[in-house]
């Protein structure tokens, strides 16, 4: 079995999976949400001293499965280094207590891995990743990432974020966002739709941002009108830039995962989509959508299998690798 630990953001979670048959065998994750409400973000200094908290209370969930283990995994990068250093350090100490190998974690990859949760691989794939840090198409071909489009400055869920501090509702702001949006008009207000003349194969959220700030100025009240304008146009720039990649490239299963995957309007629109281009889409289970350790301990499987262990001293936070 593996131990795999997570806590590159606002959640510590800890998992054990199966080597021999990739099952989960148990997984807990503790969030931070309500502590970070109040700041409306992640406060990364907080976040740390609460992983240091909540990350050994899981451990102690897991001591039967103890003396089963052969490997620890863990996520190394991309994240918040005060974050990472937490999980890594447990899995330093449990690493020498008992003797076992270290698997390093990339987390986009892992996000990746959330849609083969007790579930096979699917090699190759077209992957939509949204979530608190990024916006990325990537190319998933014989277990390698390969990047065909990025954001060029804020993530979809960090604008889903931003957008709901600006009409006070609170953190995290995708669920709250994409509840207000269901009560609003969609067709309310015309929000630009990012780099929609532009044969640019990249993302940018931080104009639509803006957009959204200077109609808040104008009608503060218009709550659920403003969430369902701004939720229609992200969809909209995902879909565009999507569009131009399944065009030509001829992988024929498509996925979104990340944090921003759990959308019910993102993830309609993607199912048509891939109708509409004869392609199949695959999505995690909504637990699996935001950080969690059970993905870290499938991806970690794959590598145990494959030998791809790292020393003691290789292992350190890289907060912006990947
Ligand atoms: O993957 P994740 O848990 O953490 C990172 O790796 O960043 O993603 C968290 C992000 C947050 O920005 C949150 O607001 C967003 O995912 N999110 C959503 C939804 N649920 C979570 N964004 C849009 N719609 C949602 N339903
Ligand atoms: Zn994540």
């Amino acid at each position: 079995m593996i131990l795999s630990i997570e806590s590159s953001c606002d959640d510590s979670s800890v998992a054990i999976t199966s080597t021999e048959t990739g099952e989960l065998l148990f997984h807990k994750k503790i969030s931070q949400e309500a502590q970070h409400r109040e700041y409306g973000g992640v406060v990364p200094e907080l976040a740390s001293r609460l992983h240091a908290v909540h990350l050994p209370q899981i451990l102690e969930h897991v001591t039967e499965y103890l003396p089963r283990l052969k490997a620890v995994a863990v996520t190394t990068h991309p994240g918040l280094s005060v974050t990472l250093l937490e999980g890594i350090a447990m899995a330093k100490a449990v690493s020498i207590a008992l003797d076992l190998p270290l698997i390093s974690i990339n987390h986009l990859q892992a996000h990746i891995f959330s849609l083969f949760i007790d579930k096979p691989v699917i090699d190759p794939m077209l992957v939509l990743l949204i979530s608190g840090g990024h916006t990325q198409i990537i190319e998933f071909k014989k277990q390698r990432m390969n990047l065909l489009a990025t954001t060029l400055d804020d993530s979809v869920g960090e604008s889903f974020d931003k957008v709901a501090k600006m009409l006070d509702l609170g953190y995290p702001g995708g669920p709250v966002v994409e509840r207000y949006a269901k009560e609003g008009d969609p067709q309310a207000f015309a929000f630009p739709v990012p780099l929609s003349g532009s044969p640019k194969l990249a993302f940018s959220l931080s104009g639509l941002k803006n957009a959204v700030r200077l109609q808040i100025e104008q009608t503060p009240d218009a709550k659920a009108d403003i969430c369902a304008s701004f939720q229609e146009a992200v969809k909209k720039h995902l879909l565009q830039k999507s569009k131009k990649i399944f065009k030509t490239n001829p992988i024929n299963d498509v996925a979104i995962v990340g944090g921003a995957s759990a959308n019910q309007t993102i993830r309609e629109a993607y199912e048509q989509l891939c109708a509409q281009f004869g392609k199949t889409l695959h999505l995690a289970d909504l637990q699996y959508c935001s950080d969690n350790a059970a993905m870290v301990g499938r991806l970690a499987v794959e590598k145990y299998k494959r030998g791809e262990f790292s020393k003691l001293e290789e292992i350190d936070a890289n907060a912006k690798a990947g």
